[in-house]
């Protein structure tokens, strides 16, 4: 068991020699934090790092005081984990203990809740705090599962109402996480549609500090996740907090710092737009936060989320096997494509060594321009005039999978669907519908509207061999409303939108469970722990531009693994930026991840084709590296004048990796430059092979793992020496965009 209790101190401890947790009830029955953390020996009382109880804030002075329910009017000034309106109009919380449950394994949270499992109960135990507000009877169990081999706990909420009277769920936190500091930075994953989840770091101040979203997305210009990490903290020592919500609507990750510099962390539902009732006998539980510590830097901290998430938070038959090298069609036809182009596509990517085509947006409806035919989920026959399953089965024939994009939760006005059921649109009645990107959202509250779509959407996946499924999320939420809901209960409308959403993904998932859906919204706008349950991969962002994708890439590797990353190679100039980057350089970068194309063939001239060719053989030979390796940050393009990067990616088992550099322009007279990588054996040699481009290696030499990690690797000469040359066995290459791949077998 890693989780005890001592009845004589009334104590918790969580605790498996990663991290610890240390809860206690205090004297006045509420629930102590008294460390949440760095490991602790399990045994002794911790009872001294927090107040024995607490019953009037004087008492904080220079006492920092954790709690794990902190609820409001009643002494703790800091923001608070839960608010309540009780019958009588007040929203004061006075939890105090009732009982708590140890139990093996973790369970499920009820519904269609997005959250993390365990195969077998000794992977992780659960720990569940019952606590009750006498006047109101309002009981809350708090839950803490700790993973055995994971320094993380997930964490949520259930509250019921056992009371006679109704009260209404004004705020619910998923967690909240006291430190007894404020020495901490705040990391933010921000941004905006194509600039998704840039690192963003503050040095945390006294007051209110965090992120959100209210656009009915997790979205893409602030992730649902957010870190600490000390001043000194680097990517392979030092403390980090990583905190993850799973939950793909509307969040708060905010921090208060009060006027003793304890630091409170808290992450949930936003509580804007939201309320729930809860009539005598009902309950409400909130979405799962992960919350992982690591003492050794921010790698510690991706490691331990990326593990959790890719293994015990993805599910289905997709979750362990290799990802599929797909072409998708979009940027390189847009809605202009039929048959006769896509299947010539198709046989250009099969002899390019692609293994999956996918059709994007534009198969369905008279679906020319994006004005129309969103919700007529019939095939265009003007474009495909044998149907979709002559096309799937001429794409299968070819010896590729294919692969087909829709956009369930949109209608556009100009559609069969609106003209049907206007109401089946978001909006409210005599009030403009805000329109963006030309179409409308659809009521994903609504339980008719959900069933229509799982019928729809459903024929069409069986209506042809479909292997793989895009699913598209286009625009935000604006005019929040559903008729299906009375007038007192609109605050559930955005709640409600992401259950309808999860209800579909689950119907069609279990319906379809052969197919591999990735998610995407515009890109990255929707890439939260919680659409990993469902879509184990993510379109990490709009923006193929291989400069731009340093960043985009580094970003999300803080919280999300190389399974979960869509990344393709598209043509030039590049759409997003204009860029003209070599088509290695491209693609360097693209293999960190879920790997693909996202161009036409047709178009490539033969030694672009031929150069694609090596690529995709390159990486065939090494998918296990780069979808289910160790990710290791090296050098972030966050840093100076980000005209540099480096990563590297290695084998659970450590006898294969690849390291790889990037330089954005090139600079006369380089300086000297070495790469320290990271994760190997010290004790072992290597074999390092160094590619620029894929067609042939630059070079092999060996190298002790003790020296690659100690010493480094030499990427850019000592001095100038002619073009050709050779230092550390690698090639000068002159030239802006160049990308330095270094593959790694331990000998
Ligand atoms: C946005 C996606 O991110 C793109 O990849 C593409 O599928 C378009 N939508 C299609 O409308």
């Amino acid at each position: 068991m890693t989780i005890t209790w001592n009845d004589a101190a009334r104590e918790w401890h969580l605790a498996n020699g990663r991290t610890s947790w240390v809860l206690r009830v205090l004297e006045n029955g509420w629930i102590g934090l008294l460390h949440a953390g760095a490991p602790l020996a399990p045994g002794p009382s911790y009872r001294h790092l927090g107040p024995a109880s607490f019953e009037g804030y004087d008492n904080r002075v220079n006492e920092p005081v954790g709690l794990a329910l902190p609820g409001p009017g009643i002494g703790d000034f800091r923001i608070p984990a839960l608010v309540v309106e009780n019958p009588d109009g007040s929203t004061v919380l006075d939890p105090r203990y009732v009982g708590h449950r140890i139990l093996a394994g973790k369970p499920p949270l009820p519904g269609l809740l997005p959250a993390t499992y365990v195969e077998d109960p000794a992977e992780a135990d659960t720990l569940e705090i019952d606590v009750r507000d006498e006047p109101t009877g309002v009981e809350v169990t708090l839950s803490f599962s700790i993973f055995r081999d994971r320094p993380i706990v997930a964490r949520s909420m259930r509250i019921a109402n056992a009371g006679a009277a109704r009260v209404v769920v004004r705020m619910a936190m998923s967690a909240t996480l006291d430190l007894p500091d404020a020495d901490w930075t705040l990391i933010t994953l921000s941004g905006t549609w194509a600039r998704e989840r840039s690192v963003v770091e503050r040095a945390l101040v006294p007051g209110f500090q965090g992120v959100g979203s209210l656009r009915g997305g997790s979205g893409a210009e602030h992730n649902p996740f957010v870190a600490l990490r000390r001043a000194a903290t680097t990517e392979d020592a030092g403390e980090a907090w990583g905190v993850a919500l799973a939950w793909s609507g509307n969040f708060l990750a905010e921090v208060d710092v009060d006027a003793h510099a304890t630091t409170r962390l808290r992450i949930g539902i936003h509580p804007d737009a939201f309320a729930w009732p809860l009539e005598p006998g009902a309950s409400f539980t909130t979405p799962e936060a992960l919350l992982a510590w690591s003492g050794e830097g921010l790698g510690g901290m991706s490691d331990a989320l990326h593990g959790l998430l890719r293994e015990r938070m993805a599910r289905g038959p997709w979750r362990d096997r290799p990802r599929p090298i797909l072409l998708n069609n979009w940027e390189g036809t847009y809605f202009d494509f039929d048959h006769r182009r896509i299947v010539e596509m198709a046989k250009a990517a099969k002899a390019m060594g692609i293994e999956l085509f996918v059709l994007d947006d534009g198969w369905f409806g008279r679906r020319d321009k994006d004005d129309r035919s969103l919700g007529d989920w019939i095939v265009d026959r003007r474009k495909l005039p044998h149907g979709l399953e002559a096309l799937a089965a001429e794409v299968r024939g070819l010896g590729l999978q294919f692969g087909l994009w829709i956009e369930p939760e949109m209608v556009n006005a100009d559609s069969d669907l609106f003209r049907a059921h206007p109401d089946w649109a978001i909006g409210i009645p005599g009030r403009r519908r805000t329109e963006s990107r030309q179409q409308l959202v659809l009521d994903m509250a609504n339980p008719a509207v959900v069933d229509h779509l799982a019928e729809a959407i459903g024929s069409v996946l069986a209506s042809a061999p479909i292997d793989y499924v895009k699913w598209d999320w286009n625009r935000f939420i604006t005019e929040p409303y559903s008729p299906t809901l009375p007038a007192a209960r609109q605050d559930e409308f955005f709640l409600r939108y992401n259950l309808g959403m999860y209800d579909l993904y689950e119907r069609l998932v279990t319906r379809f469970p052969h197919i591999l859906f990735e998610s995407c919204a515009s890109g990255g706008a929707r890439f939260d722990a919680g659409l990993l349950a469902w879509a184990p991969q993510a379109w990490t962002s709009d923006d193929t531009d291989a400069v731009e994708r340093l960043k985009i890439q580094w970003g999300t590797s803080l919280a999300y693994p190389l399974s979960s990353m869509g990344a393709h190679v598209s043509a030039v100039p590049n759409h997003q930026t204009g860029r003209l980057a070599p088509i290695d350089f491209r693609a360097a970068v693209a293999m960190f991840g879920v790997f693909g194309y996202e161009l036409d063939p047709t178009a490539m001239e033969a030694a672009e084709l031929e150069a694609v060719r090596h690529q995709v053989a390159f990486y065939r030979e090494r998918r296990d590296v780069f979808q289910y390796g160790r990710f290791l940050r090296l050098r972030s393009p966050f840093k100076g004048d980000g005209n540099e990067a480096a990563w590297m990616s290695v084998t659970a088992d450590g006898s294969r990796g690849v390291a790889a550099h990037y330089r954005v322009l090139q600079r006369p007279m380089p300086v000297r430059n070495r790469l320290l990588l990271r994760g190997l054996d010290p004790a072992a040699r290597y074999e390092v092979t160094a590619w620029s481009s894929f067609d042939a290696p630059l070079g092999t030499f060996e190298r002790g793992g003790d020296e690659l990690m100690r010493v480094g690797l030499g990427i850019e000469p000592q001095d100038p020496l002619p073009a050709g040359a050779w230092a550390d066995g690698v090639r000068i290459v002159r030239s802006d965009f160049r990308a330095r791949l270094f593959d790694l077998r331990r000998l």
